[in-house]
């Protein structure tokens, strides 16, 4: 589901000049999506509606194998196109007929079906691969996560190539059903709801299933010892949690953490808007970098998080992200504030109910324990470029133009837009200057200089423009 194209209307031109038959073929699909930060990333010339992997991994040598049937329809008349993935290709077939493909780049896979495709065409693209995650690199790294007892795919912006085929670019989202055999007595854990599960054999299938559009980055997968558990939230939705058993002296944190995920969600809901999804959860497994990614209705948490006792803000942080980043995704990188800046005033406003702070004075602490020749001020929330995406300007600098918008148009019409955007864009996909738009449509106040000096201008806002001063 994406609105850009990127084939060049010369490129097609020149491919129908050259084609000795004479007879229209279709052009080269690009190699990415265009993006500014990551120009590789994603592909041109179709739209993936969904994504069917059926996976079998063996956690004692990270061997994952299996097949992604994709279907995507072309927005393009195409000869050939790409996907993005890292693994080893074993077999092609594109609508039932077997593919020509080639490894190219970092982690390109370049695919000539036996006929091109004609534009606005529906493709069933069957990718059958195999390999070792955690010991292929792109771009000099790996972001698939090596357990003791399996493996994790959680990363942003990179973590799908290492486990399967895909358009990899939040502008393209699908839905997903996730089939993953692992050895009995292991546990596979990916988006969404756990469907089934089922033995023979020694080993175990788990069937996941997402029925919401989901970014690629947003897909997860997770093998090892977990501990499931499924309940009810007061709000009627159904809460999935899982840990690994092997979280040491963090598995009291960690639980006493991830059990409140129901409760908090539906707090969330009041602050912003009916749940998105149909389940909600989040896992623990023993990985050791410590950080925590709002994979669909599936949270990942890194052990370390809760290294400290239980951390209820971390929880609310990635459960504002299913509203804003997941339901409501990116267009392009450099929009990052959409997702972080409001994830984070989210943890200010749980701070506010906790009676640990409120928003306002999180944010005056904020800014006035910044001095200004802080390099803090010099990394610009709505365009950090893609080395500073998670710096924590474009959380805590983000989350002050939050309360900067709240101040200027009053809590009325603040709640209303903080409820009403994910409701407006609903599984979707949205701009800064979309968001700019509506907050002014919905406030009736003009925020294209306040979001001009908070998002967009280098240096410490003056005091006169702190959010403490309101409009
Ligand atoms: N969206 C994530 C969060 O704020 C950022 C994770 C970045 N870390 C990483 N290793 N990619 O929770
Ligand atoms: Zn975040």
């Amino acid at each position: 589901m994406r609105k850009r194209l990127t084939i060049s209307a010369a490129l097609a031109a020149a491919l129908l000049l050259t084609n000795p038959a004479g007879a229209a073929t279709g052009a080269v699909g690009a190699s990415g999506a265009g993006d500014a930060y990551y120009p590789q990333y994603g592909n041109g010339g179709y739209d993936v509606s969904h994504y069917d992997l059926r996976l079998k991994y063996q956690p004692a040598t990270d061997q994952l194998e299996g097949t992604a049937t994709i279907l995507a329809t072309t927005t393009a008349a195409l000869s050939r196109f790409n996907l993005d993935f890292a693994l080893t290709v074993q077999e092609v077939h594109v609508n039932g007929r077997k593919a020509r493909f080639a490894a190219t780049g970092e982690h390109e896979l370049e695919i000539t079906p036996a006929a091109p495709l004609g534009k606005g065409e529906r493709a069933t693209v069957v990718v059958r691969y195999s390999g070792v995650p955690s010991t292929v690199s792109a771009y000099g790294f790996t972001a698939w996560q090596r357990t003791p007892d399996g493996g994790v795919a959680a990363g942003e912006p990179e973590s799908a190539w290492w486990w399967f085929p895909s358009n990899d670019h939040p502008s393209d989202k699908a839905t997903f059903d996730v089939s993953v055999l692992v050895p009995d007595g292991t546990q596979a854990i990916s988006n969404g709801a756990l469907v089934s599960q089922s033995s023979r054999l020694g080993w175990t299938r788990y069937n996941w299933r997402q029925t919401k559009p989901q970014a690629t980055y947003l897909a997860t997968l997770a093998v090892g010892r977990f501990e499931l558990n499924t309940s009810v939230s007061d709000g009627g939705i159904p809460v999935i949690t899982a840990y690994s058993r092997d979280l040491g002296d963090n598995a009291g944190a960690a639980r006493a953490s991830l059990e409140r995920t129901g409760e908090i969600t539906d707090w969330l809901s009041t602050q912003l808007g009916p749940y998105p999804f149909a389940t909600v959860g989040g896992y623990v497994p023993n990985t050791k970098p410590g950080y925590a990614l709002e994979t669909q209705s599936q949270v990942y948490y890194s052990p370390r998080i809760f290294g400290a006792g239980s951390n209820t803000s971390v929880v609310v942080h990635e459960l504002a992200h299913q509203w804003y980043g997941d339901s409501v995704s990116l267009d392009r990188w450099s929009d990052i504030w959409l997702n972080e800046g409001f994830a984070r005033y989210a943890q200010w406003l749980w701070s506010e109910h906790e009676n640990e702070g409120t928003a306002q004075e999180l944010a005056d602490w904020v800014y006035s324990s910044r001095p200004a020749d802080d390099p803090f001020w010099t990394v610009l929330p709505g365009d950090p470029g893609p080395d500073n995406q998670f710096h924590p300007a474009v959380y805590d600098r983000g989350a002050l133009a939050v309360q900067a918008i709240r101040n200027a148009v009053g809590d009325e019409a603040f709640f209303a837009v903080l409820r009403g955007w994910p409701a407006e864009h609903k599984y979707g996909n949205a701009t800064v200057e979309d968001f700019r738009r509506y907050a002014e449509r919905v406030s009736g106040k003009p925020l294209g200089d306040l979001l001009h000096t908070w998002l967009y201008t280098g240096g410490k806002p003056a005091a006169g423009t702190s959010p403490s001063l309101k409009a």
